[in-house]
């Protein structure tokens, strides 16, 4: 895993390369688009800060990615810019998950959500392709602790769900999942789409891939795997050294990331990976105005938003990310440390930041005052959590603990 670090200088450089090489609605005549740079009235071009600020330069150019880059033929006017993303997504393939030289897909997505639903899109479109499949014999499964993107995703795709349990304590996938398949197989489902998580959303919780491909083989399913790292995926590969949740794993066939939560680039900014000849199952032949045509959910969407996620992995560089981790990872170690001496039960994955506290141990109106999210609005959470940010700092989360500890000692 590794990936060179910029500095400010060099990423300048890179970025305004590529705007002088997109296509400037000022220089060239352009009548043809329903586009242009943003609106000078509000977003002036001479701005004299906007020549050391390359993302802003690059939102107010306003370049449109629509499709998808790491395929060879795309909208030829913002090559420039284009670029940039497909080396973003080289470095989350192939250094984040593994993945070999020219061996996968993947587009800046307007979110978790739409990568996710991208992720089982393509998948269904797979099985009903390869192998014929009714959408009636596809099964879209996930756990009880995924995110609402899933059955959303059914939803929408007319899927039907299957709802794994998982054990109250370790979050963990039981066993039941077997006669789960099983029941699903004798209903007349023929074909898995599987989504486990590296990283839930309320416990960041990491789904343990080899008990459900053991059991999926022995059941003899046809199934391909998704993993939703929207939370974890820029955490749990830097922190586990043997994560399971890799493009080496056969059955793993893409990935969901995101950077506009742990990375901290602006919102529009999920990820979608998957291996090469996948991201085709959703092409779009009508898309005759797109060259290229089109291979995503959303349509057009801002080029900016791929340089911004690309400029803050760059200027961290592998390493740099690493140490950001790390300490976030102490930081959380502190917390679980002073929790446990309180005698506070909570759930932790050691290899993530999130730390999820029964709700018996806070008093609702602390609760509110951290703003900790529960498991549910409802009356009665049972859980609460605590996602250690790049913002929490060691004070807050001291005077967090010392007003608690009256409620855990009455
Ligand atoms: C695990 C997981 N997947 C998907 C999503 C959806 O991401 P977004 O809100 O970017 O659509 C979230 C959001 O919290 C998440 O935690």
């Amino acid at each position: 895993m590794y990936w060179d670090s910029y500095s400010h200088k060099e990423i300048k450089s890179v970025v305004f390369d590529a705007l002088q090489s997109n296509l400037d609605y000022r220089h060239k005549a352009v009548l043809g688009l329903p586009a242009s740079f943003l609106d000078t009235e509000v977003f002036y071009h001479d701005a004299p800060f906007l020549k050391d600020a390359p993302f802003l330069s690059a939102m107010i150019a306003n370049p449109n990615h629509i499709g998808c880059h790491t395929l060879n033929e795309s909208e030829a006017a913002f090559e420039g810019t284009q670029k940039i993303e497909a080396d973003l997504i080289d470095i989350c393939a192939k250094q984040i998950f593994g993945g070999k030289d020219e061996s996968y897909d993947g587009y800046v997505a307007s979110g978790g959500t739409e990568a996710n639903i991208q992720a089982i899109w393509v998948l269904k479109r797979y099985f009903e392709k390869e192998f014929e499949a009714k959408p009636s014999e596809i099964c879209l499964v996930y756990t009880e602790d995924a995110h609402y993107s899933m059955p959303k995703g059914a939803s929408l795709l007319s899927l039907d769900s299957l709802v794994l349990n998982v054990d109250k304590e370790s979050r963990q996938i039981t066993s039941t999942a077997i006669e789960q398949f099983e029941e699903a197989k004798n209903n007349g489902k023929k074909h898995f789409i599987i989504v486990l998580n590296m990283g839930t959303t309320m416990f960041g919780s990491v789904d343990d891939i080899d008990p459900i491909t053991q059991w999926a083989d022995e059941l003899g399913l046809n199934y391909k795997i998704h993993i939703d790292g929207a939370f974890g995926g820029y955490i749990y590969p830097f922190s586990d050294p043997n994560s399971k949740l890799t493009f080496n794993h056969p059955k793993i066939n893409s990935f969901t990331l995101d950077g506009h939560k742990m990375l901290q680039s602006p919102y529009g900014t999920g990820i979608y990976l998957t291996r090469k000849g996948f991201i085709e199952y959703a092409l779009t032949e009508e898309a005759n105005y797109v060259k290229g045509k089109d291979f995503t959910l959303v349509g057009s969407r801002s080029g900016a938003n791929a340089i911004a996620v690309w400029m803050i992995m760059r200027t961290y560089g592998s390493e740099g990310w690493k140490m950001k981790i790390k300490k976030l990872l102490e930081k959380t170690n502190r917390l679980c440390d002073q929790l446990s001496d309180m005698g506070i039960e909570y759930y932790r994955n050691p290899s993530m930041n999130i730390v999820t506290i029964k709700s018996n141990y806070v008093d609702p109106n602390i609760a509110k005052d951290y703003m900790l999210v529960p498991d549910t609005h409802d009356e009665n959470p049972n859980w609460f959590k605590i996602v250690v940010m790049d913002h929490v700092t060691q004070g807050q989360l001291d005077r967090f603990l010392m007003e608690i500890t009256p409620t855990v000692s009455a």
